[in-house]
């Protein structure tokens, strides 16, 4: 689909399925080798990081171990400026290879609060693997990803996990506003 609507809006395809697919792998093979003789523990940021995570993990050579936190900061198409935890981290990864991972890292503001609270359990080390990146929305300074899928513009995006009010995260593409 080289366009689809949402409220009224237009969203033109950005990123097909097979350019992500390709990424994917990439970064899988690139975490491989620097988690060589590791066991990382992977977090999926719900919702929408559910497709990233399943792909990136099937991609990964390398033995892990994997859970999930659910956090909320957007209402629609805007950053509501406070982290909602609904589904809060329940694993212990003291001593463990932690790796984050994001559909996107806008502002920063869900990391900022997501790697203090991971860091009070004492982990051997934190990363942040973010399928995109608006490197020129970012407010949060420590909350820069480790790991880049695809740096993209400040405009909004949906697709592969990102919806706008809950739909369009079954997308396979991703699609971005028309202006
Ligand atoms: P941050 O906390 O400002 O970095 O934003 C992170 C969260 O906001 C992401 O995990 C997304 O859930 C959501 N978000 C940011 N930008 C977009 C977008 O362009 N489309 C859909 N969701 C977005
Ligand atoms: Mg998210």
């Amino acid at each position: 689909m080289a366009s689809v609507n949402y409220q009224f809006m237009t969203f033109d395809t950005y990123i097909s399925a097979e350019k992500i697919a390709e990424r994917v792998r990439e970064l899988a093979q690139q975490m491989a080798k620097d988690y060589a003789g590791r066991t990382p523990h992977f977090i999926c940021v719900l919702n929408g990081a559910v497709f990233f995570f399943s792909d990136l993990l099937r991609a990964f050579p390398l033995d892990c171990t994997m859970s999930f936190v659910q956090l909320r900061s957007y209402d629609g198409t805007e950053s509501t400026g406070e982290v909602e935890e609904v589904k809060p981290i329940d694993v212990d990864v003291r001593d463990r290879d932690v790796i984050v991972v994001e559909d996107i890292v806008e502002t920063g503001l869900s990391m900022h609060y997501l790697k203090p609270v991971l860091e009070e359990q004492k982990p051997r080390s934190i990363r942040v693997v973010s399928l995109l990146y608006k490197p020129s929305e970012l407010h949060y300074e420590d909350a820069a990803p480790d790991y880049v899928g695809f740096e993209v513009s400040r405009e909004f995006v949906i697709g592969y996990g990102l919806d706008i009010d809950g739909i369009a995260r079954n997308l396979p593409d991703i699609y971005t506003l028309r202006k």
